[in-house]
């Protein structure tokens, strides 16, 4: 018997040096002192047992039970020290798709200025920026528009205090690049303009707007609408039609809204286009003469011509958006598309 019980603490020991009943400490314990155990065997065997050696046996198994209860004990001591870096491992399936890091992408308003800036760019054209607040004198009275002309309603403005705005218009920037430069001047101006007008899903009180200006000697309006022709046409495509309207703006003379065919329904008619097959996207014209005057330049030696476009408007026909309030909102669901 005493060989028995000297076997089986043998046999626990060589277990628990084995790596494999390491990682099992659990079975272990059932199969050294669980219900159906070995040393719950051991204990039905007493009654089998002579009466005079009962109470011994008993207390070898006994004693016994606490050395194989603290060897246990021991190793889940052990196990669960060592099972963290083990059980990371293995939950690490290496067949598993990868997660892909989150790539930031350009907005679509900073995307369509990026597109206007190189197609301008393949015609000679640079980049200039000029102050969103502005003075009144470079939003209005250089660009020919008087305090009294019934034309500064169509450019309500933001007023900061008496001469000070956040300019209405690009065109500001027109003033700003020739008080520096002489001609040739060669130059398109993105940023931003503000008007007090009730967002809808066509207004906002804040937008995107794109200025050109040309001037040299000998510019005239033909060339306006070559350059304007280069631009639809790559930017939105070489099958879009352009026609230009007669038009009044008080800086440049003769003046012109520019049309493209509605892409969206490709001049059927559609709702963006109130079903007349055209949707206008810029306004331009040759630069008046007054504007000249204004930064110095001989109104006799040069001519030139200068165009403003709606940054949200062309992004919004060119991708199909039906509410300028998306542009604004950061909702990923949207931005993403991009
Ligand atoms: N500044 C004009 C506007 O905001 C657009 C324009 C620019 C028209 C240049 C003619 C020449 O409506």
């Amino acid at each position: 018997m005493e060989e028995k019980l000297e076997e089986i603490k043998r046999n626990l020991h060589e277990e628990i040096r084995s790596i494999d009943a390491q990682k099992n400490a659990e079975h272990l314990r059932i199969k050294y002192l669980g219900r159906k155990g070995i040393i719950s065997d051991l204990m039905k065997l007493i009654p089998t047992l002579p009466i005079d050696s009962r109470a011994d046996f008993g207390q070898q198994v006994n004693s016994l039970k606490r050395e194989i209860t603290d060897s246990i004990e021991a190793l889940f001591k052990t196990v669960s020290v060592q099972a963290v870096p083990k059980v990371k491992v293995e939950l690490f399936d290496i067949t598993l798709p990868g997660k892909l890091p989150f790539v930031g992408r350009n907005h679509p308003l900073t995307q369509t200025i990026a597109d206007i800036k190189e197609v301008f760019a393949s015609l000679g054209f640079d980049v200039a920026y000029g102050p969103e607040v502005e003075l009144e004198y470079y939003n209005f009275e250089a660009l020919n528009i008087p305090a009294d002309h019934p034309s500064r309603t169509d450019f309500d403005t933001f007023y900061i205090k008496n001469d000070v705005l956040l300019r209405s218009q690009t065109s500001t920037v027109q003033i700003r690049v020739m008080e520096k430069q002489k001609p040739p001047i060669r130059i398109i101006a993105p940023g931003r303009v503000y008007r007090p007008d009730t967002v809808d899903a066509r207004h906002s009180f804040m937008f995107h707007q794109v200025e050109g200006l040309l001037v040299d000697e000998n510019v005239s309006f033909a060339d306006l609408k070559g350059v304007l022709y280069q631009f639809i046409k790559a930017y939105f495509g070489q099958n879009v039609q352009m026609r230009l309207r007669p038009s009044f703006f008080p800086f440049t003379e003769p003046s012109a809204e520019v049309d493209i065919s509605c892409s969206l329904c490709e001049g059927r008619g559609c709702s963006v286009c109130s079903y007349s097959g055209w949707v206008e996207i810029l306004g331009a014209g040759m630069v008046d003469p007054n504007v000249f005057k204004a930064v110095h330049y001989d109104a006799e030696k040069y001519t030139g011509f200068a165009f403003g476009m709606g940054v949200e408007r062309i992004t919004m026909l060119k991708y199909g958006i039906n509410d300028i309030r998306l542009f604004y909102e950061n909702d990923l669901r949207f931005l993403s598309q991009f």
